[in-house]
């Protein structure tokens, strides 16, 4: 099994991302690792904990990161999608968590590399502060790590300003430093492409109908459900993570494309922007799923139905 780290900010597209590394035989979930971001650090912290029990892996450790950006601070969340619990309203309805791992997540991560036997991918679905921080502290640990695979950024339109995605708006200086350096190969799983990959309301309704475990999961997503069909008109949400860690998971999954980029880190109305330009370090971009949007969604449906004690599948 492969071994990989989460690093999130749950969110209700990151619980089902981490369902999904919890449900997929290839990988080994040696640690998720948490970040402020679509609600704060506490918050996100406790439904990692939380998704992770009712994942029936609470004994993968949780560690505790950034509670802010690196250089400037950024005081918007997302609760409009995730609610204010940061699971749709839903957080006490699922299991706790146990206790946190006292190491805190850069730690914690630098301690999975040097004790994984073989290298280990990363999977940043909120801001990258932390993982930024773990690349600037610890470069000899540099060639212990596989691959970093990236929700965020968006080549098209964004989805906090005009020209803005979210993980890399909350924190443009730290995804900067992780999608311009040379050290680690990275994969960018940008906006456009999740966008294109949405869940549908049949795909919600068989997530609930299997098993209950799922059906909480799916009650998870209600709230975003409804957000979404008020903000673009249709009965269906963008499952961003679960995508990205689908590739993490499966590499190939997407086709990608190298592509140089830089990140917008003024103050003005481009900050957090994902700009191509024509020559730089290079991070493989997402651009297509290799089998189509549906196989993409159906395969994460038949992990997590899999998975799933009381499932029919
Ligand atoms: C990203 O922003 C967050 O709201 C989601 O969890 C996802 O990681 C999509 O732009
Ligand atoms: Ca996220």
């Amino acid at each position: 099994m492969d071994p990989l780290i989460v690093d999130t900010d749950p969110g209700v597209d990151d619980a089902v991302a981490l369902m999904l590394a919890a449900a997929s035989p290839e990988v080994d979930l040696r640690a998720v690792t948490t970040v402020f971001g679509n609600v704060g650090l506490d918050a996100t912290t406790r439904n990692a904990g939380r998704v992770l029990a009712l994942a029936g892996r609470p004994d993968v450790p949780v560690g505790v990161g950034a509670a802010r950006p690196l250089v400037h601070p950024q005081r918007e969340r997302a609760e409009a999608w995730h609610g204010d619990d940061g699971l749709g309203g839903r957080a006490a309805t699922l299991p706790a968590g146990p206790p946190v791992d006292a190491r805190g997540a850069v730690a914690l991560m630098a301690d999975v590399l040097r004790g994984a036997d073989r290298p280990v991918t990363i999977a940043p679905i909120g801001p990258l502060t932390n993982v930024a921080v773990l690349l600037a502290g610890f470069p000899e640990l540099a060639d212990r790590i596989e691959r970093i695979v990236v929700m965020g950024g968006a080549l098209g339109a964004g989805n906090t300003s005009g020209v803005a995605e979210f993980n890399i708006h909350s924190d443009p200086e730290a995804a900067h430093r992780v999608l311009t350096q040379t050290d680690v190969p990275v994969t960018l799983v940008p906006l456009d492409l999740t966008m294109r990959c949405p869940a549908d309301g049949a795909w919600l309704d068989a997530l609930a109908a299997a098993g209950p475990d799922l059906a909480r999961l799916a009650s998870v997503l209600t709230h975003y459900r409804a957000a979404f069909r008020r903000r673009y008109g249709r009965d269906a949400v963008a499952l961003h993570d679960a995508v990205a860690v689908l590739e993490a998971i499966v590499p190939g999954t997407l086709r990608t494309e190298p592509m140089a980029l830089q990140v917008a880190c003024d103050l003005g109305p481009a900050r957090g922007a994902t700009v191509r330009v024509a020559a730089g370090p290079t991070v493989e971009v997402a651009v297509d799923p290799v089998g189509g949007a549906p196989e993409v969604l159906a395969e994460i449906l038949r992990r997590l139905a899999q998975a799933s004690p009381f499932s029919m599948a």
